[in-house]
């Protein structure tokens, strides 16, 4: 995105041309971004037999992750419908993981007749897998008792964690898969998200090192996802050519004492979509309140979640007039609930500075093409938004703005 003084242009398509073709609110996306992301990562690990997974929980559109495919990657899909988004956007079956977690046996055979690797989390869902399939090739998830993240709700390793089958656990691992003949072709972990420091995720995988070590049959060691990116704007970004190489160099350390060479995969979702996506939307109202001086937008969290969530921090531009001069203001959606602000953190609503804006201005919240769209909902029954990628001079509609019928066909004539 370039900042230019008469506004915001993704590509060379400025913020208000987008909002007039394809109305307001929307998601915009640069392909040159998910690219340059993509291919930053590929080169900054420095080890050749790799697979980097794009975990498309952070976005299922089936045109972005056509883009990432043609950057090399596979995915990780944890739900029978990210493997269908997978299949659609073209991806080969073995580039496809299923990360399992609580699952129904439905969805384990859902994968399993689509000739699709599981990855298990669980010792019950092991012995169950081992009954129904024996003889198969799978992967399982380790929770190497360490955990990290941006929020609490995002730590997925460490004892408070419900993923993963604990790292002691190598006995009752090998019994159960000797049993049943099950071959351990993987093992894998993911620790959390959002992380910023290179040496927690190494002292993570050093713990999952010493575990792959028991099992002799593998095949590739998949450390997860969890790269972050700065979403304040004087955050520092992680280098990721320093974290790529300390990778690389454990592993190639490792696979000398393992006696084989081994795939290294990883599966980050955030770090190749997060800085590739933008919500914009349109200023309905202005209100000069007690305490604050609110801009009320066209959108709320039903469109992006993770301010109410996880008292998010996304940066918020004026696409018209990014260096106007600025004042204390709140930007605040049009949902039906106080919670419903975008500069806030996890208390309640935060003053923010930013240029004057008045009805019909146009917000740019920035950082939003991980886990914007994907987690967005029907609350208060208002469609999702339209999504377009941007290249060049090119915007590209790749996800039409819904319709009422669509929130409500599944209900309609069922009566
Ligand atoms: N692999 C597994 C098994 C995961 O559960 C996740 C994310 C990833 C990979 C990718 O993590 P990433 O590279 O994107 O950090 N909704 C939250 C993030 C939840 C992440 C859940 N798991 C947010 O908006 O911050």
């Amino acid at each position: 995105m370039d900042i230019r003084n008469d506004g915001l242009y993704f590509g060379d398509v400025s913020a208000e041309d987008l909002i007039k073709e394809f109305e307001s609110p929307l998601y915009v996306y640069e392909e040159d971004t998910i690219r340059a992301r993509a291919r930053e990562l590929k080169n900054a690990i420095t080890y050749d037999n790799k697979e980097i997974k794009f975990a498309c929980k952070a976005n299922t559109n089936i045109e972005i992750m056509k883009v990432l495919k043609e950057e090399g990657m596979g995915i990780d899909a944890v739900s029978p419908g990210e493997i269908f988004a997978a299949l659609k956007a073209g991806f080969e079956k073995d580039h496809i993981l299923f990360t399992t977690n609580n699952v129904l046996w439905d969805e384990i055979e859902y994968a399993v007749s689509n000739d699709i690797m599981a990855n298990l989390d669980s010792l019950s869902q092991l012995k169950m897998f081992g009954r129904e399939f024996p003889g198969r090739d799978i992967c399982i998830r380790i929770n190497p008792n360490v955990g990290a993240g941006h929020h609490n709700h995002v730590i997925t390793g460490g004892p408070d964690s419900k993923f993963g089958i604990n790292y002691t656990r190598v006995d009752d691992i090998k019994e159960i898969t000797r049993k049943s003949g099950l071959r351990i072709k993987g093992i894998h972990q993911h620790i959390g998200s959002g992380i910023l420091d290179p040496e927690i995720f190494i002292k993570a995988m050093g713990v999952l090192l010493d575990t792959a070590k028991n099992f002799e049959g593998l095949s590739f060691i998949d450390f997860g996802g969890g790269i972050g990116v700065p979403y304040q704007e004087n955050e520092e970004r992680m280098d990721i050519r320093v974290l790529g190489k300390r990778i690389a160099d454990e592993f190639e350390n490792f696979c000398g004492r393992y006696g084989r060479e081994l795939k290294l995969v990883i599966e980050p979702g955030r770090y190749l979509v997060a800085e590739s996506g933008f919500l914009l939307g349109t200023v309905a109202s202005v209100k000069e309140g007690e305490k604050h001086r609110f801009i009320g937008i066209n959108t709320g969290f039903n469109h992006l979640v993770r301010p109410a969530m996880y008292g998010s921090y996304h940066q918020i531009l004026h696409a018209g007039k990014p260096y106007g001069a600025r004042e204390s203001q709140v930007i605040a959606g049009n949902l039906c609930e106080s919670g419903d602000t975008f500069t806030r953190d996890e208390e309640g609503i935060v003053d923010r500075d930013l240029p004057h804006f008045k009805e019909g201005d146009i917000v740019c919240i920035c950082n939003a093409g991980a886990y914007g769209y994907s987690m967005a909902s029907y609350y208060n029954s208002r469609p999702r938004p339209a999504e377009v990628l941007v290249k060049g001079s090119r915007a590209r509609l790749i996800r039409r703005r819904e319709t009422f019928e669509d929130i409500f066909k599944s209900s309609l004539g069922i009566m």
